[in-house]
């Protein structure tokens, strides 16, 4: 670490960072209030954003999503990626609904696979192979998430994750018992995320710790 500790996290920086950020589009607006008014977990817009320049740079033809939630991402990656067949997974059929209304309503509901039920029993059904998995779901099943995937994607494919730094509980401790099994949970996958040989990981401190892997051979990349 070059810096000291507290160098790029400090409140300032954090706030001239998404001062940056350029204004959402009136549909990805409207879900980010529905979102914040009903309580959704949808992903902060630095991620979003930063998940447009990965996008950018892969092109992705086949997409997985592992937490649809009101299809905010879902409509994130559908606009970055106009080609993009995606495949997303959601347990709850109310908010499930409100993901295909919203994504209806972007246009491209015809590109886009709704599996409702539990992640871990969908992915075993699944065949893939994909090049973008976005893995926002169930923090406990995390590395069986990344069990179930890392063999379906196809070389060059990238895996996005979100919530690897758990509001700071990864690195200082969870902060309530409810959470403990969650904080271990990430911290583990943390580790097998950046440690596999399959794998050219990293973690990174954007929104709530977002993850990023690119599927290669460490050795042959240095
Ligand atoms: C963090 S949210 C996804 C947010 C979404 N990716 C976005 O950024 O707009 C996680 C979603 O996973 C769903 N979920 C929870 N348990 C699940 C399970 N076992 N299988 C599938 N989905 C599950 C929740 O209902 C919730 O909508």
């Amino acid at each position: 670490m070059k810096a000291g500790v507290d160098a790029i996290l400090r409140k300032a920086q954090a706030e001239y960072l998404d001062s940056l950020l350029t204004e959402s589009d009136p549909l990805l607006a409207v879900m980010e209030r529905v979102a914040a008014d009903e309580g959704h977990p949808i992903a902060d817009r630095e991620v979003a954003q930063l998940m447009r320049v990965v996008l950018a740079m892969r092109a992705p033809k086949r997409i997985l999503e592992i937490g649809t939630n009101i299809g905010y991402s879902v409509v994130v990656m559908g606009r970055a990626c106009p080609d993009a067949e995606i495949e997303t997974i959601e347990i709850d059929p109310a908010v499930l609904r409100t993901a295909q209304e919203f994504v209806r309503e972007a246009g491209f509901a015809d590109r886009v696979t709704f599996h409702r039920g539990a992640a871990l029993d969908v992915l075993a059904g699944l065949q893939g192979p994909w090049d973008f998995v976005f893995i926002d779901c169930v923090k406990t099943e995390y590395s069986d998430y990344l069990a179930l995937v890392r063999d379906r994607l196809t070389p060059g494919g990238v895996i996005f994750v979100d919530n690897l730094l758990w509001g700071g509980q990864v690195a200082e401790g969870a902060k309530s018992g409810d959470q403990r099994d969650s904080t271990e949970a990430i911290r583990e996958f943390n580790a097998r995320f950046t440690g596999d040989p399959a794998l050219v990981a990293t973690v990174i401190a954007v929104g709530d710790g977002v993850g990023i892997a690119v599927k290669g051979d460490r050795t042959l990349l240095g």
